[in-house]
């Protein structure tokens, strides 16, 4: 029999703890193993090639901790390395393993979600750059109309809780109305970038009650809970001990403190570098 082990739980740095959030919240018994590459993030402005080599190494890591299956929970690594994993690596280093990311269960739910048939997709230069939410969301709504628009600077806010100071607030709302000019008709903004949630009360206060802001963790919780039902061959594969590890790339005081907001909770993390 194979090994069992937690869900592995990827991101740059602290924005994948709006997922796991969600995703404890969806599957309680199950065991997590957090990893931030908190000492190398952000990656947002890097380049395809280096993203693709760092959350590889992250999802060995994952994989030698002995996690089956690896959620990427970061629209960068999703949009620029998931699909080359999968495809390339996944077959030779571990060919009865996972790696799924949080791209394909927003776009599946997208269209759904606007009336008007236009949504605003909000997210880092490498996610939109990417293309990969218009090429995902044709797939399943191509009625629908994609409006994108990067904001390089807010993971950096909000990494360093700068998001609500008066510059903060101000370089989020450019972004917000500069997307929002693209098309009058945009009822649903999806905040492709796991940071992002913790600005939605902010953004909502911009756009008014009219236009849905939409968070991925929901959302990605719900598409994996499914997925272990239709996959009972990753799902008798997890353990179901209800506890939760962390480890980052960064210095542990710097993160334990720093999650603690994103999530809420007290959090103890272990190093690991590469
Ligand atoms: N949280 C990541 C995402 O969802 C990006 C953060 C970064 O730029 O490192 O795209």
């Amino acid at each position: 029999m194979e090994l069992q082990g937690p869900i592995g739980v990827f991101d740059s740095g602290y924005g994948g703890l709006t997922v796991l959030a969600e995703l404890r919240a969806k599957l309680p018994q199950h065991d997590f193993l957090y990893f931030g590459d908190n000492a190398r993030a952000p990656y947002g402005n890097r380049s395809f090639d280096v993203v693709y080599e760092f959350t590889l190494e992250a999802v060995k890591f994952l994989f030698d901790q002995g996690c089956p299956l690896v959620i990427l929970a970061c629209n960068t690594a999703s949009a620029k390395a998931l699909r080359t994993i999968q495809q390339k690596d996944l077959p030779q280093i571990a060919p009865n393993n996972r790696v799924l990311g949080v791209i394909r269960p927003s776009t599946e739910v997208l269209g759904e979600r606007t009336k008007s048939g236009h949504v605003g997709i909000l997210g880092t230069a490498g996610t939109i750059n990417s293309g990969s939410y218009p090429i995902e969301l044709a797939k399943f709504a191509p009625e629908v109309a994609v409006h994108q628009h990067a904001c390089p600077m807010w993971v950096p806010l909000i990494e360093n809780q700068q998001h609500e100071h008066e510059a903060g607030r101000l370089f989020i709302a450019e972004d917000v109305q500069a997307m929002m000019n693209q098309h009058q008709a945009i009822d649903t903004i999806l905040l492709a970038c796991t940071h992002y949630p913790v600005l939605k009360q902010q953004i909502e206060a911009l756009v008014g009650p009219a236009i849905q802001v939409v968070a991925q963790g929901a959302i990605v919780a719900e598409k994996l809970n499914a997925y272990l039902v239709a996959h009972p061959e990753i799902e008798t594969r997890l353990t179901k001990t209800a506890t939760t590890k962390f480890f980052t790339s960064e210095t542990p005081r710097v993160f334990d403190e720093k999650a603690s907001y994103f999530l809420q909770q007290e959090v103890a993390s272990e190093h690991h570098s590469f």
